[in-house]
């Protein structure tokens, strides 16, 4: 596949970790966030991530200036405007969701692949803020982006062929295994990983035991390479609340959030992008 312009809007943690994987994979990456401190962070962040890549002797150094002209930060969303495919990683929230896609509808061309990282929100309605919902998609990986192999691709009704065939020549390129499922609440992995998260919660919540003991009894009597509750604080606890109501309110109450990681939230406690949640991140 020859070099492509990507777009990545948002530059929280996923943001980073999809343009760190596109960027390592040769393409030209457009990175845009609302908020340009969290824009600096991520060009820094992606630097120092490619500096011990370099040491570690993963990449060579001779590429530096090869990569660093292939990262283009974007204050507008208007620097967009060459990207032939874009994703979309801002906020788990419909409403900021459906006022980007207008916008960028009005920027991209209309040949550009448009895909969103959502966790939980339908493909379906968000494709209805979408010009030309054709080229429309999820895909949706995992954190960190960069490591886990896994995204979900999840076209809707109207999605051509074409979109989803591309979605998954570039995912697969840069060294990802896609899995296409239809559109559904919390796709595949969200649907049964969040419901265990938030009984890891209750369980904590009421008194059943500590959050270390939760995480130890699954790693050690099923297996699991790390805690559910050292997961929710990976994937931010702010954001396992936002894509646990969106599944209450798609399926039902079981999926409620928990008090504890409410009152958390609440806090500013959201994992280990505040350095605090259930477990410290000192
Ligand atoms: P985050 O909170 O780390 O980053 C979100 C970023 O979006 C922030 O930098 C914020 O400034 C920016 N933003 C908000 N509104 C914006 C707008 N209108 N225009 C441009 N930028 C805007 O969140 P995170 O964890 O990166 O999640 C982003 C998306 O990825 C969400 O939809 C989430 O559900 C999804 N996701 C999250 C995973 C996780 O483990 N955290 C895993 C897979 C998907």
């Amino acid at each position: 596949m020859t070099t492509q312009h990507i777009g990545i809007i948002g530059a929280g943690q996923m943001g980073q970790g999809i343009a760190d994987v596109f960027w390592r994979a040769g393409h030209t990456i457009y990175l845009f966030d609302a908020d340009p401190i969290r824009l600096d962070q991520a060009y820094q962040n992606l630097n120092e991530r490619l500096e011990r890549a370099i040491d570690k002797g993963t990449e060579s150094a001779d590429e530096w200036e090869h990569f660093l002209g292939r990262l283009v930060v974007c204050i507008r969303l208007s620097g967009m405007a060459s990207c032939t495919f874009v994703i979309e990683a801002i906020v788990e929230d419909i409403d900021v969701k459906s006022k980007l896609f207008p916008d960028l509808g009005n920027v991209v061309d209309a040949s550009c692949i448009i895909a969103t990282n959502t966790s939980s929100l339908l493909v379906t309605e968000l494709a209805v803020h979408i010009k030309n919902p054709e080229r429309f998609l999820g895909v949706h990986f995992f954190n960190p982006a960069y490591r886990m192999p896994l995204v979900e691709i999840i076209p809707h009704a109207q999605t051509s062929a074409i979109a989803s065939d591309r979605a998954h020549a570039l995912l697969t390129e840069a060294g990802k295994t896609p899995i296409v499922c239809t559109d559904s609440p919390g796709f595949i992995v969200n649907r049964l990983l969040l419901p265990m998260i938030n009984q890891a919660a209750l369980l904590h919540q009421n008194g059943v035991a500590t959050a270390a003991d939760i995480d130890s009894s699954m790693k050690l009597g099923a297996n699991f390479p790390m805690g559910p509750l050292a997961l929710a604080d990976l994937i931010g606890l702010d954001t396992c609340v936002l894509i646990l109501n969106s599944l209450a309110k798609a399926c039902c109450d079981t999926y409620k959030p928990a008090d504890i990681l409410l009152n958390y939230v609440k806090d500013g406690k959201l994992g280990v992008k505040s350095k605090e949640g259930f477990f410290n991140y000192p």
